[in-house]
């Protein structure tokens, strides 16, 4: 399973791959203005200098030739920007048309099988279900998951599922169990899924004990 980090803090996305676990980025337009970066493009260009992986850049057009002439200027800032299109008609237009450009697509904002489905249909290389959000309303967020790979696996859909919007630490063990191929996940997260109270109190231990026979 592939880990992608989920944010656009240099600092963090630094740690995480000094970690030697992340094979790639997520970002989305509040995620970069949380960081207060002057130059978009700039700051895309420093997170693909570090990560060796996909990065995902998010186009903020909401019509079909907004999106590809936004894609189109992105992608040109390293080969591994992926371009993030909203799961609208206008973006299933957009992927189509940046695909045949040999450009790699990740269709964000996606709720349903339905859509995932028909971003895959126009060539998406990734779909972005968001199960945290949906959580949040009492749909259950893994259920997506679960149907999505189902649907992908029936046709052999080469499109790749990002778990994204994840919360905390179960979301990514239930993606890996269902066998979504990506998890993009908040660096305080990715931190918890390391973390066991028994590690801990195990190493404490052994290190009192070794200081008994100093
Ligand atoms: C990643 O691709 C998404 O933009 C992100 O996971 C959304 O997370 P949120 O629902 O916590 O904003």
């Amino acid at each position: 399973m592939k880990i992608f980090l989920d944010t656009a803090n240099i600092g963090d996305i630094k740690k995480g791959v000094a970690w030697g676990i992340v094979d790639g980025v997520t970002t989305n337009p509040t995620l970069i203005s949380r960081e207060g970066f002057k130059d978009y493009k700039s700051a895309l260009k420093e997170i693909c200098d570090i990560v060796k992986g996909p990065v995902s850049a998010e186009v903020i057009s909401t019509d079909s030739e907004g999106m590809i002439k936004e894609g189109k200027d992105l992608s040109k800032i390293d080969e591994n920007i992926v371009i993030k299109i909203p799961a609208t008609l206008e973006g299933l237009k957009a992927v189509k048309q940046l695909t045949n450009e040999n450009i790699k697509t990740n269709v964000t904002l996606i709720f349903s099988p339905s859509q995932a489905l028909l971003a895959a249909k126009a060539g998406a290389t990734y779909v972005s279900p968001f199960v945290g959000r949906l959580d949040d309303i009492s749909s259950g967020g893994m259920e997506l998951i679960e149907k999505i790979v189902a649907i992908f696996d029936n046709y052999l859909i080469d499109t790749k599922v990002i778990v994204a919007s994840i919360r905390h630490p179960l979301h990514f063990v239930e993606s890996a169990l269902i066998g979504a191929e990506v998890a993009t996940i908040p660096f305080p997260v990715l931190g918890k899924l390391m973390k066991h109270p028994l590690t801990d109190i195990g190493i404490e231990r052994f290190l009192n004990d070794w200081k008994k026979n100093q």
